[in-house]
């Protein structure tokens, strides 16, 4: 009896590993597989008991555009940690710093630039998709002594997915790479599968918090379009913005006409401006990727701006108090992480021919000073709001607030008192016509000194012309 139970629990037991071998054989078989597409072991980067080496040609790469300082040997072996047996070459024709790149071949994803995160060792990169994400990051670490290369595959994976899509295809999109050698890659490249020849390779740049800042208040100007050519708004914009104290300006273009080009030049010159190409692939996305742009500026400016401003061409952040005139004096007591200011449009059809410089300002268009009411009614905080984050603080960018800031980081409201946006659309749609004020703070402010600025770039801008 006792012999029978045994053979029949022997049996069982045999069964039992049958039947849990064809079971996990499957489970097993996936996991080898994704570790060893996805999960690398600690590689030692000093020996070269990596896989594969493959010895590639690289040129000296030449593009002046490039801001980063590339020195890159004649010769570079590469050594992949990863299961690709087949050759990759680096191609420096291929390299950029920002472009549109499709991660997949079906335009479901494209990503732009590319950012290191240390603390969480990922690499960040802005781009749009539309659902579906199944691309592989090929990250690219250049040795010390730059001859050669080690490359290390993950899986991109959406790390945020920003809401504000206005019911288009696209939406932007924040995605990470993770490093397993938990160090900046130089480079990055995206592509549909494991192992693929990548067809460019962004420069990858780094957002760790320096021990101090080259600028504090760095202005994001969302993309510009429809061959835009307003060259006076852009001057007035650029004048008064410095008068508040903005220290450069990120222009994204996506397309404008040859005069933008002129004044573009001459600021870049001056090192005020830094001009981004924005050749967005896709037209089935919200404002031309205005939110991708944002999320772009940030990171591009968090290793070297304590602060951004999101704030459109007809859009100021206007200190109201007295003796207040810089938008350091507005919030340096101030300990928050993002300042948001509330909405007020200036009305078209309200030309004030009282200002005595009335003249100049005609003459340069200068909208801030000719319009002298607006609406009394002031827009909600988050409705159509502007405002200055702290770039060490924030991960993510919306249009008319900042999202998720960190529990040690405030978001301040700032009372109407202290600043408003002033808005001066060419159009008085959406303006409360019945109740306006009178509001010439920026003439009383600023006047006199912007009308002499103006007039000094545009005698800058017609020795170039
Ligand atoms: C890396 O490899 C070198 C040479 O093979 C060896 O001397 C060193 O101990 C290794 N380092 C680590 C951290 O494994
Ligand atoms: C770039 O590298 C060259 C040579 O290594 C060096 O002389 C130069 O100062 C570097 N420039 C910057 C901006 O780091
Ligand atoms: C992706 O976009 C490119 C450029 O617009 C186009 O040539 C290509 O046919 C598109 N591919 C697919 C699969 O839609
Ligand atoms: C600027 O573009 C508008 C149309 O968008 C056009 O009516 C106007 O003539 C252009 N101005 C100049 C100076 O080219
Ligand atoms: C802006 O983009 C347009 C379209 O690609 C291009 O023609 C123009 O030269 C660019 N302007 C500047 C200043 O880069
Ligand atoms: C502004 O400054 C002036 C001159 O320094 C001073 O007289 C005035 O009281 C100040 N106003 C406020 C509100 O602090
Ligand atoms: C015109 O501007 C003056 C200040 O220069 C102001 O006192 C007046 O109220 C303004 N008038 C209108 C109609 O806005
Ligand atoms: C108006 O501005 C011009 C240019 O800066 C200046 O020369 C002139 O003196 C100003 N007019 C008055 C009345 O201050």
């Amino acid at each position: 009896m006792g012999h029978r139970k045994l053979a029949f629990n022997k049996m069982w037991s045999r069964r039992f590993l049958v039947y849990s071998g064809v079971l996990l054989l499957p489970i097993i078989v996936i996991f080898l597989y994704t570790s060893t597409h996805y999960v690398y072991p600690r590689l030692n980067v000093t020996s070269s008991g990596a896989r594969d080496i493959i010895t590639t040609t690289l040129q000296q790469h030449k593009s002046e555009r490039m801001s980063s300082n590339m020195t890159i040997s004649k010769t570079c072996s590469i050594k992949i940690n990863s299961q690709c047996a087949n050759l990759m070459t680096l191609r420096s024709e291929t390299l950029t710093e920002t472009t549109w790149l499709p991660a997949d071949d079906k335009n479901d994803t494209f990503v732009f630039s590319a950012f290191y995160d240390s603390k969480d060792s990922q690499v960040l990169l802005v781009g749009l998709t539309s659902g579906g994400v199944h691309s592989t990051c090929q990250m690219w670490y250049m040795s010390d002594d730059g001859t050669d290369f080690i490359m290390e595959e993950s899986g991109l994976l959406v790390f945020k997915s920003l809401p504000e899509t206005h019911d288009n295809r696209y939406a932007a999109t924040l995605f990470k790479c993770v490093s397993q050698l938990k160090r900046k890659p130089t480079y990055i490249s995206v592509a549909e599968n494991s192992c693929r020849q990548p067809s460019s390779l962004i420069v990858v740049k780094s957002t760790d918090t320096p021990q101090t800042y080259q600028r504090r208040f760095t202005l994001c100007l969302m993309p510009i379009h429809n061959n835009y050519n307003d060259s006076y708004a852009l001057v007035q914009w650029i004048e008064l913005n410095l008068l508040l104290g903005a220290d450069k300006f990120v222009v994204y273009n996506y397309s404008s006409a040859s005069n933008i080009g002129i004044i573009l030049d001459m600021y870049t010159k001056r090192n005020i401006i830094e001009v981004v190409q924005w050749p967005i692939p896709v037209k089935d996305v919200h404002y031309f990727g205005q939110v991708a742009a944002l999320q772009d500026c940030l990171y591009r400016n968090k290793h070297d701006s304590e602060f951004v401003v999101n704030e459109d061409l007809d859009e100021f952040i206007i200190p109201l108090k007295e003796n207040i005139t810089t938008w350091a004096k507005l919030i340096d007591h101030l300990n928050g992480g993002a300042f948001i200011f509330r909405n007020s449009f200036h009305l078209m059809s309200s030309g004030n021919k009282t200002f005595y410089n009335i003249s100049f300002a005609e003459k340069f268009h200068l909208s801030t000073l000719l319009m002298s009411r607006r609406e009394r009614k002031l827009w909600l905080h988050k409705q159509r709001s502007k405002y200055i984050v702290r770039t060490s603080k924030a991960t993510s960018l919306m249009i008319h607030e900042v999202p998720a800031l960190p529990s040690d980081a405030r978001e301040t409201l700032m009372p109407e008192d202290d600043a408003i946006v002033q808005h001066f659309r060419n159009s008085d749609e959406h303006v409360s016509l019945e109740q306006t004020v009178a509001d010439v703070t920026i003439r009383d402010k600023y006047g006199q000194q912007l009308i002499n600025n103006v007039q000094r770039a545009w005698e800058n801008i017609k020795r170039v012309v």
